[in-house]
C-alpha cells in the first residue's frame, strides 16, 4: 500500500493507539536555551504544530517557556501543539518514572504528547523494566503516547515476542543515505510508524548530483527534497534549524511532488552513512 502522508504543516497522522501526531516537527538537539526558544517561537509562529526535545538536550525548560509564550499570546490550547521528550538513561522502572516527572517539570508541561525511550541500551532485562514504566506512565496521563528511538530490529521483535505493548513510533536515523530497511520493514509490518531523526543528514550530502539535479528540477533547495522524501515515504519528519530563514523555508515542501522515478532515485543512494551516534545494533 502506498504510505501515507499529509498536505500541510498541521496535518497528522494516526498512531497505533488511535492518537495522531503533526508529521512535520522541529527538532531541537544541539541547541543552546537562547537558540532553542528562538526556534520554537519563529516555529510555532510560522506554523509548526510539533516540536522535538529530548532531556539529552538539556534545552527541555527552553522549549516550554516558548511554549508557554505561543499558546498564552495566541490563545491556542495546548493539545494543538505536539511535543516530545526522551529518557536518556534506562535504568530501572523506578528511574523511569522519576526521570519522566522531572522532565515534565523542566519544561513546565502536564504531559508529554509522546515520551520515548532514547535508545535501547541496557540489555534486554533493563529494556523490560523501563518499558514498563512508560506503559505505566502513558495509563497514569503523564504522556498521551509512548514510543522509541533507536531501536534495531531485533529490540522490536523483543516486545513482539514478549508480547508488551507497541511503541507507536521507531525515531531512527532515516534520509536517503542511511534508509535502515530492515527497522523500516519490521516497523512497517507492525504498523509501527517511523519518525526520522537527521533528515537532512546533517546538511552533509546537500552536493550530492542526483540530489542537486532533482532539486534544480523542482527549482527547490536539496534540503527540501530530502525532507519530501521523508514525507513521501509515510514518515514523521524533525529537521533541526536554529535559523528562522532555514525553518521557514524547509517547511515549504507541501507544494510539490517527487515523481516515483525520483522517489526510486534517491531511494537508491542508501551509504549507511552515519551522521551522529549508531546504537541500533546495541545487545
Ligand atoms: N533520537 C536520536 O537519537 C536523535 C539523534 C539526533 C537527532 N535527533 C532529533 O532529530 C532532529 C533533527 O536531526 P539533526 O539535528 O541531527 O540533523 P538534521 O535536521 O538532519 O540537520 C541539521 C543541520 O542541518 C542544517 N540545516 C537545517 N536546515 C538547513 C537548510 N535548509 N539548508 C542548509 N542547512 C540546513 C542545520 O544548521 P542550522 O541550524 O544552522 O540551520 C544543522 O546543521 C534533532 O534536532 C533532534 O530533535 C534525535
Amino acid at each position: 500500500m502506498a504510505p501515507s502522508f499529509v498536505s500541510d504543516l498541521s496535518g497528522r497522522v494516526k498512531l497505533l493507539d488511535g492518537t495522531t501526531i503533526p508529521q512535520f516537527g522541529l527538532g531541537v538537539y544541539e541547541m543552546n536555551d537562547q537558540e532553542t526558544y528562538d526556534a520554537v517561537k519563529w516555529a510555532l509562529e510560522a506554523g509548526y504544530k510539533h516540536v522535538d526535545t529530548a532531556e539529552w538536550y538539556e534545552n527541555e525548560g527552553a522549549v516550554g517557556r516558548a511554549l508557554k509564550e505561543y499558546l498564552g499570546s495566541t490563545n491556542t490550547p495546548r493539545s494543538e501543539i505536539y511535543i516530545t521528550s526522551k529518557l536518556m538513561h534506562n535504568r530501572t522502572y523506578e528511574s523511569a518514572l522519576a526521570d519522566l516527572k522531572t522532565s515534565l517539570k523542566t519544561t513546565g508541561v502536564e504531559y508529554f504528547d509522546l515520551y520515548l525511550m532514547h535508545s535501547a541500551i541496557g540489555g534486554p532485562e533493563i529494556r523490560k523494566n523501563v518499558w514498563r514504566a512508560l506503559v505505566d506512565a502513558q495509563k497514569e496521563g503523564l504522556c498521551k503516547s509512548i514510543g522509541v528511538s533507536n531501536w534495531g530490529a531485533k529490540h522490536i521483535q523483543e516486545l513482539v515476542d514478549a508480547g508488551s505493548p507497541l511503541p507507536v513510533l521507531n525515531q531512527i536515523d532515516l534520509h536517503p543515505f542511511m534508509r535502515h530497511p530492515d527497522i523500516v520493514e519490521i516497523c512497517e509490518k507492525l504498523g509501527i510508524l517511523l519518525e526520522a531523526w537527521g533528515p537532512l543528514a546533517r546538511a552533509k550530502r546537500f552536493d550530492h548530483p542526483s540530489l542537486i539535479k532533482i532539486a534544480e528540477s523542482h527549482q527547490r533547495e536539496p534540503a527540501q527534497i530530502m525532507l519530501r522524501w521523508g514525507l513521501q515515504h509515510g514518515f514523521i519528519i524533525i529537521p533541526k534549524s536554529v535559523s528562522q530563514k532555514r525553518i521557514v523555508s524547509n517547511a515549504q515542501i507541501f507544494d510539490f511532488e517527487l515523481s516515483p522515478e525520483q522517489m526510486k532515485e534517491l531511494d537508491g543512494l542508501d551509504e549507511y552513512f552515519v551522521t551522529d551516534w549508531d546504537v541500533v545494533d546495541c545487545d
